[in-house]
């Protein structure tokens, strides 16, 4: 039975991005268009981030060659899958995100000097929101009908070297970048799903105050 709950979406649509929505390990032969890459980047981006900043950067893997370069860095378990899914993103966040705030946050510029004086406040502020980013990764990615397999089981200093160090061919900008967290996309094959498991109830997970 659907939950019928006061919204501004229609059931249906709470279904794609929350109810029904499902982590997906099997993918069908049925590429992703650059063009809808840029369309979940161009939704994504409208999620919050502190001051503005913007941290997530995005390396989306979909040539077998980009995959080669990521697959010694899998967990065993995650290597078949990743290397079949049409794409493969990384996740990541720029550490001197700050570079950007003059532009992303006008009325406030000099929070510039804040982040650049203080490393630790600019990485936690730089995973805080760069996992946020992440997450509007992947309800974006839902809305428009992509399906998603999130993963962390993988080395992260073998990712930041291969693919965020300066002799890794990417622009400037990219350097400061750590890997977070990985995320398949595509179009995921249901038949091959496991049961969902349970979540916590209100109760367990909230408390009213
Ligand atoms: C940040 C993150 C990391 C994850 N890492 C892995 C992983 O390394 N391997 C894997 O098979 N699943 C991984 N998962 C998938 C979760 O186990 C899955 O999303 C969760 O069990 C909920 O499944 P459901 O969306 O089908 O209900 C990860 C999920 C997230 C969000």
């Amino acid at each position: 039975m659907t939950n019928s709950i006061s919204a501004t979406l229609s059931d249906d649509t709470l279904d794609v991005l929350f109810r029904k929505a499902r982590t997906h390990n099997v993918w069908l032969d049925k590429p992703v268009s650059d063009a809808l890459l840029h369309q979940l980047y161009d939704l994504m981006k409208y999620g919050p981030s502190s001051a503005n900043s913007n941290p997530l950067r995005i390396l989306f893997l979909r040539t077998p060659e980009s995959k080669e370069r990521l697959r010694p860095a899998l967990s065993p378990t995650n290597a078949d899958k990743t290397m079949k899914a049409p794409v493969t993103a990384i996740v990541g966040y720029d550490v001197k995100f700050y570079e950007q705030t003059p532009k992303l946050f006008p009325n406030n510029p000099a929070m510039r000097e804040v982040f650049a004086k203080s490393p630790q406040l600019a990485e936690i502020t730089a995973f805080r929101n760069g996992s946020l980013q992440g997450a509007y990764m992947i309800l974006a990615a839902r809305s428009l009908g992509l399906d998603c397999g999130p993963m962390s089981g993988f080395d992260n200093a073998k990712v930041d070297a291969e693919f965020f160090s300066a002799t890794a061919g990417n622009p400037p900008a990219f350097i400061d970048v750590r890997s977070n967290f990985l995320c398949n996309l595509g179009y995921g094959d249901a038949s091959k799903l496991f049961p969902r498991n349970p979540r916590l109830l209100f109760e367990e997970a909230c408390r009213l105050l």
